[in-house]
């Protein structure tokens, strides 16, 4: 009997072991359990929200809605008046939403269109700001995907018109898919802010009635000052003519390819298409182009092979200013 009190400890302890270890191994389960759980609960509380993500995707609050036909924001005529001068880091505060390079994207809606604003420019840096001053503003209400490019020819050669507005167009899809095309003289400012500055099934003349004109139409198939084509129609008329050197004729040119290719002017109604152009004197090497009637008569023999697709030139500088896109570029010399 002597040796049983020492067996039995031996027993106790190795009970004791066992115990010990079957507590530990059970506190590990335990916990693997619960972190499995956690874990799981992070997997299933995720899912769930990923889920919410989706669903509220499909609701307006979280996918813009697309922009209604006619924006709310739009407040019809306007004062536009020239007394006092415009500071262009003033407009850049007045216009928060505007991106560096004068890019703007409504905020609550999907635009309806994308729009590059194309501007053939050179030496009018006064007119530029009132243009920014006041279409900025203009351009947001009307809800608009837009960028503002300013095609600034470089050299003192003679002033092209026309070949600035190509460069334009060509310019202006590599920075972004537009499907909308504004051309505007620097120097035209509407009136009017239901005056959308987008695209309609038909090239449309936006500036109907410009106050220097005598608020009138001259003639039926004028084009100048400010038009829209969408990217389909500029492309369907190869573009605008590359030679038109000087003041006139290249709007008559463009009219005279869009009715050659079966298509119509459209414009909004009068009241609502009038335009102040900041009065300015003719500009050095803008002389009036006496070969322009002589090309008019000719437009259809010469749209083919004169335009987008025999358009060269050289861009010298791009700067993205705070409200708007400056390309300067070498248009090259008129043939002689
Ligand atoms: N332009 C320019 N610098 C010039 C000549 C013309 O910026 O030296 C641009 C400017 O956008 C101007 C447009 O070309 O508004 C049309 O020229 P202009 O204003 O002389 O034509 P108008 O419509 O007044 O006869
Ligand atoms: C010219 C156009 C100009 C229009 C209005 C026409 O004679 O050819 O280029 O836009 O007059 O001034
Ligand atoms: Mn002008």
């Amino acid at each position: 009997m002597g040796a049983l009190p020492g067996a039995s400890l031996q027993k106790v302890f190795w009970l004791l072991v066992i115990f010990c270890v079957l507590h530990l191994v059970v506190a590990m389960v335990y916990y693997m359990a619960s972190r499995n759980l956690d874990i799981f609960q992070y997997f299933t509380k995720n899912k769930q929200s990923q889920h919410d993500w989706k669903n509220a995707s499909t609701t307006p609050a979280a996918e813009p809605h697309v922009c209604p036909e006619t924006s709310p924001l739009l407040v019809g005529p306007m004062e536009v008046e020239f007394s006092k001068p415009v500071d262009l880091e003033e407009t850049k505060k007045d216009n928060p939403a505007v991106r560096d390079g004068g890019l703007h994207t409504p905020k609550d809606c999907q635009a309806l269109q994308k729009v590059a604003v194309i501007i053939p420019f050179r030496n009018r840096y006064e007119h530029l700001k009132y243009w920014l001053y006041y279409l900025h503003p203009i351009l947001q209400r009307q809800q608009l995907d837009y960028g503002v490019y300013v095609i600034n020819q470089d050299g003192e050669e003679t002033f092209n018109r026309a070949k600035l507005l190509n460069v334009g167009f060509a310019e202006a899809l590599k920075d972004y898919d537009y499907d909308c095309f504004v051309f505007s003289d620097v120097d035209l400012i509407p009136m009017d802010d239901r005056n959308i500055y987008k695209c309609n099934s038909q090239p449309r003349h936006l500036s109907v009635s410009v106050d220097r004109l005598g608020f009138r139409l001259l003639y039926e198939d004028l084009f100048g000052g400010v038009t829209a084509l969408s990217k389909d129609q500029f492309q369907k008329i190869n573009g605008f003519p590359n030679n038109y050197w000087g003041w006139g004729g290249e709007d008559d040119d463009i009219s005279k390819r869009i009715k050659s290719k079966g298509m119509s002017l459209s414009r909004p109604d009068a009241k609502i298409g009038t335009f102040h152009m900041i009065h300015h004197k003719s500009d050095e090497k803008n002389e009036p182009n006496p070969q322009r009637f002589n090309k008019i008569a000719h437009t259809e023999e010469t749209m083919n092979s004169d335009g987008l697709n025999s358009l060269s030139y050289e861009v010298v500088k791009t700067e993205k200013k705070p409200l708007y896109t400056i390309i300067t570029v070498n248009i090259g010399l008129p043939k002689r």
